[in-house]
Formats: structure tokens, C-alpha cells, sequence
């Protein structure tokens, strides 16, 4: 088993967490381990691997995350996403999706504990870089206390490196995906309990944690804590990471700083063609909670700003807009 350091990440999030997101979370935190949209090992395999594995190198720690059940070829993927440079491969054990189901993995390996220990060792043969696990509390019916550690226990015998716990339980059929993350209760003490049961494996726990301070409580009871919706709408709770868990003396940076630091970034990706949308729509959060935020999200979504104004100035339009109109929305 590889010690692992990293104390938060981002959580893996389909739509969400694509090389422009990762590139703009990355300005909050250096210690931040940031994760990919779950790719399938037969997109890896026989899909373009710049479009689905490029990153920017400003993006490391990075794990990509996997989805599959056959080992050999999540062990080919592996190997592959080792000469690309990344950090860790987590094995997605939590998606409930039907379309996840039809392909045989998420969160209905939980029923196949032996193949998913399986799939751990054959990707651990091939690569040096640690392979971890996401998964639930349980699925469907099977959602007793013994049934998890059964399912623990046959991973930590596969050397997993790592095992991050969503704390709630999923329904393979009957919730959406997106009621399957906000329905079944969350049940932190079950992802303790786990840690005390498990205390040589190394244990994250995800689910509903909204800040840094929630964070900080976790990490008195397991060794990683991942963090998905909160950290994507509000990414500034991101921002004192360093300063409070890694004994960083910099100030902690301001809104205005991040973005300083983004454009150039954004003029880069532009002068390669890709769309300014595709990369505002993940800072449209960046100002949440602040008076005039709504003013920000606005001009940067408007689709008449965006005919009539080239993605920089949108920006500066946004940020001008922030100190003159007060919000009354
Ligand atoms: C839009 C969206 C896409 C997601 N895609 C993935 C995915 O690709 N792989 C995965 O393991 N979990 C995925 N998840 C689940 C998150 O990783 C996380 O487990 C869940 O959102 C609970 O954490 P949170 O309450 O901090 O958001 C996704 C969640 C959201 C909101």
C-alpha cells in the first residue's frame, strides 16, 4: 500500500470536471488533489487520448478516474494513464447511472466484490502510481454494516491504496442519479466506523461537505476528505486550503487575483479555438454569496453579452459591473 498524503480533493463530476475546471480549481490550492470526469476504459482504449486524457501540467495532483470491470483492459488503461503522467487511478465503484449498469460497472460492483479486487490488482501490476477505489455505504438492500466491511475487507486484501466512501447508500433502480445524491441519508459515522474497523487502510470520506471547517472535523476521524457540488458552486471556499491545512504563509488569494491569473489562460485557450462558454461556465460560481454575484454570473452567461463582446472583455465588463451596480435581485 502506498502512504498517500493529500488531505482534499475534488470529487469526480461528469460535465463538471473537465480540463478547464480543473485548470481554474488548481488557482486555489496547490495541494488540492483534483480528479477527472469518470472516462471508460473502452473510450481510453479506442477513443482520441488527446481529446479525453490532455491536461495542463499546472493541473497536477491529478487522478484520473476509471470506469470498467474487465481487468485486463483497466490494467491497459492504467498503464497508459501512467505514461500520461498522472498522479493516481481511482476505479469508479459509486455511479448508479443505467447507462453505468448496462456497461457492467459503478456502483453495481458493489455486488462483485472479488472482481473489483481484481480489477485493483490487475491495474496494480502494470503501474507504480497508487489505485484507489470511490464507492457508497452500500447499494440497494445490501446496506448492512457487515456487508461493507465484507466488501473493505476483499479490497484492502487486492493493496488498494485507498478507499473513498460516499456516506450514503445509492438505489440502482428507482432514483435518478441526482436523487441518488441528495435522497438516502448521509451517515458519516458508518465511514468512521469503517476507519476504526480498517486502520491501516487509508479512508476518504465524500458526500454533502460544504466548506473547509466541515473538512477539518472529518480529517479528525479519516485520513482524506473529497468534496464534489460545494466546491464547484462556491470554488472559493477552496481558497484558504493551503493556508489552513498545509502551513502555507501566503495570503490567502483574493476573487480579483484568481481571475488575474486565469486570463492569460483563457487568451491561450481562445487563440486554440476553444469556445469562451466552455470555460466561463465554470467561474460563474466564483463570486457566490458576494453582493452583485448575480451581476457576475449575468454578464457572463448572457448570450447578448457574448455576441457583442469578446470573451477578456466580458470579463472586464463583469468585474467593472461588480463594484458599480448594487445587487437588488
Ligand atoms: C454533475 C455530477 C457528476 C458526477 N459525476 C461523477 C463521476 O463521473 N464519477 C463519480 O465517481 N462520481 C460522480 N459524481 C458524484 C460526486 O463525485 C460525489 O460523489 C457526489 O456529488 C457527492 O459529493 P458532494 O455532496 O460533495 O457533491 C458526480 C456528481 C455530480 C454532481
Amino acid at each position: 500500500m502506498i502512504q498517500l498524503a493529500h488531505k482534499i480533493s475534488i470529487a469526480p463530476m461528469m460535465d463538471y470536471t473537465d480540463r478547464h475546471c480543473r485548470y481554474f480549481l488548481r488557482l486555489f490550492s496547490k495541494h488540492l488533489l483534483l480528479y477527472t470526469e469518470m472516462i471508460t476504459a473502452p473510450a481510453i482504449l479506442h477513443g482520441n487520448r488527446d481529446k479525453l486524457l490532455g491536461y495542463d501540467q499546472s493541473e497536477h495532483p491529478l487522478v484520473l478516474q476509471l470506469g470498467g470491470s474487465n481487468p485486463a483492459e483497466l490494467a491497459e488503461c492504467a498503464k497508459i494513464a501512467e505514461e500520461w503522467g498522472y498522479d493516481e487511478i481511482n476505479l469508479n465503484v459509486g455511479c448508479p447511472s443505467d447507462r453505468v449498469q448496462s456497461g457492467m460497472f459503478g456502483l453495481c460492483l458493489m455486488a462483485k466484490p472479488e472482481l473489483v479486487a481484481d480489477c485493483i490488482k490487475a491495474m496494480k501490476d502494470q503501474v507504480s502510481i497508487p489505485v484507489t477505489v470511490k464507492t457508497r455505504i452500500g447499494y440497494d438492500h445490501n446496506d448492512s454494516y457487515q456487508e461493507l466491511v465484507h466488501f473493505i475487507q476483499t479490497l484492502e486484501a487486492s493493496n488498494v491504496d485507498q478507499v473513498i466512501i460516499h456516506a450514503r447508500k445509492g438505489w440502482l433502480k428507482g432514483l435518478s442519479p441526482k436523487e441518488n445524491r441528495e435522497i438516502p441519508p448521509l451517515q458519516y459515522e458508518t465511514v468512521y466506523q469503517i476507519k476504526k474497523d480498517f486502520p491501516h487502510l487509508n479512508i476518504g470520506i465524500n458526500g454533502g461537505i460544504q466548506n473547509v471547517a466541515e473538512a477539518t472535523q472529518h480529517l479528525d476521524h479519516v485520513d482524506h476528505v473529497m468534496i464534489g457540488r460545494s466546491a464547484y458552486h462556491n470554488p472559493f471556499i477552496l481558497a484558504c486550503i493551503d493556508q489552513e491545512l498545509h502551513q502555507s504563509n501566503q495570503p490567502i488569494k483574493t476573487r480579483q487575483e484568481i481571475i488575474e491569473k486565469l486570463i492569460p489562460y483563457i487568451e491561450a485557450e481562445l487563440a486554440k479555438g476553444t469556445s469562451f462558454k466552455s470555460i466561463s461556465r465554470h467561474i460563474l460560481g466564483l463570486f457566490h454569496g458576494e453582493p452583485n454575484a448575480r451581476v457576475w454570473r449575468r454578464v457572463l452567461s448572457d448570450p447578448q453579452y457574448q455576441q457583442n463582446h469578446s470573451g477578456i472583455k466580458l470579463i472586464e465588463i463583469a468585474l467593472k459591473s461588480l463594484s458599480s451596480t448594487p445587487d437588488q435581485t
